[in-house]
Parts: structure tokens; C-alpha cells; sequence
């Protein structure tokens, strides 16, 4: 039994999602480690098919115990929201997902102030936040001005901290010329997100220590990837939290000496939403087929992904900074019908040649170097086997594995739950 943990090494949506969801099958309990509903997770199970944001991908099999822990932060309109959709399509009730008491509220001044500071920012700055409140949320967080799950259980408690923080939050939004609110309108709307979600908000710590301290099989799944870490990533064109191992064992209240596994989750080639240096991206035919191919827009705000071939130099150093123990690599069969892919090896930047990833202000002056692989133009949707692969498409695979130095666990070939191969 063990604690793994699984987490994105490049900008996000490596079909984490997708992961989580085969993992979770013998996971008793999921834990969604930081973030919020700016997430989006791509299930495709039984049940049907799934966009979630901020409900763990553990919530389809009512076994396991789903938590959103200390570490995230949550808009509980759209954890309802979720929680309904759910419900409807599988016409079965939620009562898997939990939440810890110190997760943070995405108030909806949280989600106008993320919207008005992007606008004043000038296009090369833009971050291209997906307008959830996540950066002026985890910023109360860290400013000591936050809200806690827990404190929608303490109405007295809760309107002190309403009156304590109020007056500046009205300022802010005056600032930029947005709506103010009242003491009143916040209470209520927490008294609403009380009624529903109260009797959920728990102290996850106890439940936790037990699971850990009993060899439960415990999944920590992250958001985003490494490349837009608040510390690690292309700052500024981050998000607010930490989507690594580090930030799990944070996150999730579980030491790293508990951590078995890290599964890192790696597309077979590369996308990013929002702005932000990006080295391999194409401007050509082959990025706007991979986009098209691999349908490539995004979960949460549609908007088309930035496309281009897998970046090894960024991926090496994703794999190190999470110790990845275990890869998955997904969406091979994307590159199905392309005759020649490339892998960025190194990059020329200044004229000088860089076999590891330096910090954003030389990514935005970076030229990728790459190496040239044969296609194996044929369709890998329908392998379930390492053997029944075809050989260029295994070269490309093992290159990769040799390159990271990481073995690759898992290979998807399609969205659907069985098109994984097991190696
Ligand atoms: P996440 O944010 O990391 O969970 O990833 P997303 O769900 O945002 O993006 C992954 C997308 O690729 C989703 O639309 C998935 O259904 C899809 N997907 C996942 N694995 C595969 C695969 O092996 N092949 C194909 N063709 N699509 C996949
Ligand atoms: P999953 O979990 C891809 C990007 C945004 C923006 C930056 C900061 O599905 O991989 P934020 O709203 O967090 O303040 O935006 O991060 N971003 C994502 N990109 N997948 C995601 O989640 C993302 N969540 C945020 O585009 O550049
Ligand atoms: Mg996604």
C-alpha cells in the first residue's frame, strides 16, 4: 500500500485527469493538492465523459474517499455546479468529495480582480489567467486577508473576518472600477455554500494520519505542471501555487518520506495555454495539425492550446525538480500520421548552446535544437500491448525513456479509460 503521487511535467493538460482516473481504481483515497476550478481534468470512463475542475478524479469510483485539501482554493458555486453535472449524467449521488477546512474561499471579488488586473496588463505581460479568481485568492492567502472552508462554520467568526477585510477589497475593486460588496451579500452567499456544503468541510488531518498510517493507498493529484510553478515555472506567467511533489506533500499535509511513487503525466509532443515563453511552439501546418489531431483547446476556458513538438531539455528538468519515479506518456497516437516528429534536445540562446532550462528571461530568447524521428504512420489506437506497438512508434517511446532517464510506465493511445497500455 502506498502514498503516489501525480503531477504534470510541462504546462498542463497531460491528461492528468485520465490518470488519476485508471489509478484511482485501487486508490482509497484521492486528494487534490493545490489549485482550484481553474483545473480541467478530460475523464472519459464508463459513465461517460467528464471536464472537472476542482472535484477530484477519484469522485468516479464511490469507494475512494475524494479530498480537497489545504492546499487548493475553492469557488464553491462552481464545486456545485460540478457536483450537479455529475450527478446527472451518472444518476448517482455525490458523497465521496470532501474538503478541508483550511482550503481557501475564491470569493467573487477573487475572480473581477483576476480579471481587471489581467486587462491593465500589456499584451507581452499578459499571463492569461483563466479569470478564476485563483492569483488574487492564493495572494489573500499569503497577505493573511483569506477565507477558509472552515470559517463558513463559524458565522460570528466569519463576519469579523468579512468586516476586517472588506473595506480594502472594496477599495481594490473601486480601483478598477468594479461592483463593491456588502457584509450582508458575502454572508449570505456563505451562508448558501454553508447549507450545502457544510457537513462536508472537514479537519482532513486525522483521516489523513489514519490513511497513511494504515498503508491505505492514497493518490495526490496536482494541477497544471511544472512549467507555470509559481516558483519553478516561467514567472510571471504563472499560477499562484506550487503543481509539484513538493507542493503535494504541502498541500496535502503528508510528509515526503511517506511518498512511494510520482507518477509525472507527459504529453507524447507539447501544449501550453496562456502566455509566456514557450520554446517549442509551431507557427506551421504540423501545430495546427496537432491541435486539430489531439483537440487541443482548453477544458476550462475553449481557448485553442499553443501547440508544438516535445521539449526533452524542459521535461529532463520537470522529472528531476518532482523525482519522477514513473512516467506516463500520453497521447501517442497523435503523432500517428505525422511522417517525421522532432524532440527539442538543447537550445541556442545568445548564440550559445544550453542542454538545461534556464529561468523565463532567456526562454523568451531561446531557439530549440532538435533531433528528427521517423513517423510510424500507422494508427496505434487499438494497441493494448508494449509488443503490439509498432516498432518507430517503440524508438520514439524508448528515446524518450533513454533521454529522462525514467521509465515509462504507461502509454495511452486514445482518451478512452482501455486505450492505456501497461508496460
Ligand atoms: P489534464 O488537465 O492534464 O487532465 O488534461 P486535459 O484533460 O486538459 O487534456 C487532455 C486531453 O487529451 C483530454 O481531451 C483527453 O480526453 C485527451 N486525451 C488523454 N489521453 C489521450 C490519448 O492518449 N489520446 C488522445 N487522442 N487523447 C487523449
Ligand atoms: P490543468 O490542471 C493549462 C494557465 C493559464 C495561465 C496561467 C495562470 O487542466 O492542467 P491561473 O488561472 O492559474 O491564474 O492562470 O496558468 N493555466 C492552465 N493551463 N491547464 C491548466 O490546468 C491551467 N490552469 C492554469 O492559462 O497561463
Ligand atoms: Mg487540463
Amino acid at each position: 500500500m502506498s502514498v503516489n503521487a501525480v503531477v504534470g511535467v510541462q504546462w498542463g493538460d497531460e491528461g492528468k485527469g485520465r490518470i488519476v482516473d485508471y489509478l484511482a481504481g485501487n486508490a482509497e483515497m484521492v486528494i487534490r493538492f493545490q489549485g482550484g476550478d481553474n483545473a480541467g481534468h478530460t475523464v472519459i470512463n464508463e459513465l461517460g465523459k467528464f471536464g472537472l475542475h476542482i472535484i477530484p478524479s477519484g469522485v468516479f469510483n464511490p469507494d475512494t474517499m475524494n479530498i480537497v485539501s489545504a492546499g487548493t482554493v475553492v469557488n464553491f458555486d462552481t464545486m456545485a455546479g460540478e457536483i450537479d453535472n455529475i450527478e446527472k449524467i451518472t444518476g448517482k449521488k455525490v458523497e465521496n468529495v470532501f474538503i478541508d477546512r483550511r482550503a481557501h474561499l475564491i470569493m467573487p471579488y477573487h475572480q473581477l480582480l483576476d480579471g481587471a488586473e489581467e486587462s491593465k496588463r500589456s499584451d507581452s505581460q499578459k499571463i492569461g489567467t483563466t479569470k478564476r479568481g485563483i492569483g488574487p485568492c492564493y495572494s489573500d492567502k499569503a497577505s493573511r486577508m483569506g477565507l477558509r472552508a472552515g470559517d463558513l462554520l463559524d458565522e460570528e467568526w466569519l463576519r469579523s473576518r468579512i468586516r476586517l477585510l472588506l473595506g480594502k477589497k472594496n477599495r481594490d475593486l473601486e480601483y478598477y472600477g468594479l461592483k463593491t460588496f456588502t457584509e450582508d451579500e458575502l454572508m449570505q452567499k456563505c451562508a448558501q455554500w454553508k447549507e450545502r456544503f457544510g457537513s462536508y468541510i472537514i479537519d482532513s488531518v486525522p483521516v489523513v494520519r489514519e490513511a497513511v498510517e494504515s498503508g491505505k493507498n492514497i493518490l495526490l493529484e496536482g494541477q497544471l505542471g511544472i512549467m507555470r510553478d509559481n516558483d519553478w515555472g516561467i514567472y510571471p506567467y504563472t499560477t499562484s501555487s506550487n503543481p509539484t511533489v513538493a507542493g503535494a506533500c504541502n498541500g496535502a499535509g503528508i510528509a515526503p518520506k511517506y511518498i512511494d511513487k510520482v507518477y509525472g503525466v507527459i504529453k507524447a509532443y507539447s501544449t501550453s495555454v496562456g502566455g509566456g515563453p514557450y520554446m517549442t511552439e509551431l507557427f506551421d501546418e504540423d501545430g495546427d495539425r496537432l491541435r486539430d489531431i489531439g483537440g487541443e483547446f482548453g477544458v476550462t476556458t475553449g481557448r485553442p492550446r499553443r501547440c508544438g513538438w516535445l521539449d526533452l531539455v524542459a521535461a529532463d528538468y520537470a522529472c528531476y525538480m518532482n523525482g519522477v519515479t514513473d512516467l506516463a506518456l500520453t497521447k501517442l497516437d497523435v503523432l500517428d500520421s505525422f511522417e517525421k516528429i522532432k524532440v527539442c534536445t538543447g537550445y541556442m540562446i545568445d548564440g550559445e548552446y544550453y542542454s538545461y532550462l534556464p529561468d523565463t528571461a532567456y526562454q523568451e530568447r531561446a531557439k530549440p535544437v532538435y533531433e528528427t524521428f521517423d513517423g510510424w504512420m500507422c494508427d496505434t489506437t487499438g494497441c493494448r500491448t508494449w509488443d503490439e506497438l509498432p516498432q518507430k512508434a517503440k524508438d520514439y517511446v524508448l528515446e524518450i525513456e533513454k533521454r529522462l532517464n525514467t521509465h515509462i510506465t504507461y502509454i495511452s493511445v486514445g482518451p478512452e479509460r482501455d486505450q492505456l497500455i501497461v508496460r
